[in-house]
């Protein structure tokens, strides 16, 4: 049993990790034929794309995918970490498998992700879930396939956290949800450490992939149909800081531009990070999507320090117009907390008044959350949550206002739009923009998923807008 350990998890000396090639022991290949699984998945699009792996990793050992969990036999939860109510949706669903184990006593239960690096997390499990057959932490995610045939054949519940990051596994197998947009990890792990945020204790040390071993699956993408790549990372801007002297995400994003692939994008993005290399080489390639995720935060310098975000307003405001004037056609959104301890009213109006500035495209509106073993955690914090709650119903309605007042403009525009999908109308089809925008869309042609087309904008919406191809 390993258990997780933050003072561990915090440490950042410059250990050298081994690259290593993932191999599945042949002993237990296709050893659960018969058997289905179902993964419930929280969070992020890093979560997502760890289920594509896990996916895959199950089915090699001879799950099939359902799509229900009442109707599976294994039942894996991969969490996330980052505001309490990740936490309680994650807990509200193992009390449902509490209940379902007393009637299906051969249901196996596992627990991935985030959620599996906090020591609160697994004392609890360890106390109040003894039913849980298994605990696998990020950091040895390869490992999935032992443990479970572990659990199985010894019935006994397996803990297996690493708090420190250890070998970088390339090789492992993925079925990927959608067949023309893959994600492609390029960097693990945060060092920011931004004193709200629990990320760096359950990701671990910035870690970036070799960019030959990003390269060469990116042209196993291209091989194989895709039309769009999504590059990411806690904080892609730090990519190959830790690897090479002179190489970074504008290197990586112009080799990758040259390539035959349609759609580039990447997430997400730390200001602090961007350079103008990096700024020019996005605005330079049409086929690097411009679109950036470029979370703020706070408008007030005061509270971005103790955000510990290393950028104040004016910085960020200054990095925020550099973009949109070198970056043809650039949509920008980001990511705002209210509430952090200590938001005076005044600190809100200037959030607000960021926001009036930037009439961001998209933004992710949260109140702080207190997470365990974080700066911020331990910080005085004296206004009350229907003050807190009351500063987002303001804020939400400003970001929203100008999301509509930014589709508006596109009345009468032609988009280009990678069709995801058919909707149930007929001729109705749907996808998106470069700028990253829903589009829902009539053709009279018979279109297909995986095609970029042409679509007029006829009407616009606070989340979407309707065309015509
Ligand atoms: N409370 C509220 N929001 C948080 N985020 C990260 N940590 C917290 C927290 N403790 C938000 C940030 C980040 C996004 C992914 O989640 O805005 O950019
Ligand atoms: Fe968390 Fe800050 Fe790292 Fe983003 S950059 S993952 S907010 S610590």
């Amino acid at each position: 049993m390993h258990k997780p350990d933050y003072k561990e998890a915090r440490t950042r000396d410059k250990r050298d990790y081994k690259r290593m090639d993932f191999s599945f022991d042949k002993d237990i290949l296709n050893k659960y034929c018969g058997k289905t699984y179902y993964i419930k998945t929280y969070g992020c699009q890093m979560n997502e794309h760890d289920s594509e792996n896990i996916s895959a990793l199950l089915e090699k050992l001879g799950f099939k995918k359902v799509d229900s969990y009442l109707k599976a036999d294994l039942v894996l939860l991969n969490t996330c970490s980052i505001r309490e109510n990740a936490h309680n949706k994650a807990f509200g669903m193992l009390g449902r498998l509490k209940h379902l184990k007393n009637e299906k006593k051969d249901l196996i239960v596992g627990l991935c992700g985030c959620m599996a690096q906090e020591t609160g997390v697994v004392e609890r499990i360890l106390k109040d879930y003894k039913f849980v057959n298994f605990v696998l932490g990020t950091h040895n995610m390869y490992q999935l396939p032992e443990i479970i045939d572990k659990a199985i054949v010894d019935n006994s519940m397996q803990i297996e956290v690493f708090s420190r990051e250890g070998d970088l596994y390339e090789g492992l197998p993925v079925i990927r949800a959608n067949p023309y947009k893959a994600y492609v990890n390029i960097i693990y792990g945060c060092d920011k450490f931004c004193t709200y945020c629990i990320v760096p204790y359950t990701r671990g040390r910035e870690r970036s992939r070799k960019k030959e071993d990003i390269l060469l699956e990116i042209d196993q993408l291209i091989k194989d149909g895709y039309k769009e790549v999504i590059l990411l990372g806690q904080n892609v801007n730090a990519y190959g800081k830790d690897l090479y002297d002179d190489y970074n995400l504008g290197d990586l994003l112009e080799e990758i531009a040259l390539k035959d692939i349609p759609r580039i994008r990447f997430m997400t993005s730390h200001p602090w990070d961007f350079t103008d290399k990096m700024i020019e080489v996005i605005g330079k390639y049409p086929n690097i999507m411009p679109s950036v995720h470029l979370p703020v935060q706070s408008g007030s310098s005061r509270i971005l320090k103790l955000m510990g975000r290393r950028y104040t307003r004016e910085s960020y405001l200054e990095l925020f117009h550099k973009m949109k004037n070198k970056i043809p056609g650039v949509s920008i959104s980001t990511d705002i907390i209210v509430g952090f301890p200590g938001e005076e009213e005044a600190d809100f109006l200037e959030t607000m008044s960021l926001v009036k500035e930037c009439q961001f495209d998209n933004a992710f509106t949260f109140i702080f959350s207190k997470r365990e073993g974080t700066p911020a955690c331990r910080l005085e914090d004296f206004v009350p949550l229907e003050e807190k709650e009351e500063r987002l119903q303001r804020l939400n309605e400003v970001v929203n206002y100008y999301f509509l007042e930014n589709h508006k403009r596109l009345i009468g525009k032609t988009l280009k739009v990678l069709v995801e999908g058919i909707s149930s109308k007929k001729n109705q089809y749907y996808g998106y923009s470069e700028n990253n925008q829903l589009i829902n869309f009539t053709s009279q042609k018979k279109l297909k998923a995986g095609e970029i087309v042409d679509v007029m904008i006829e009407e616009a919406k606070t989340w979407s807008l309707d065309g015509r191809s």
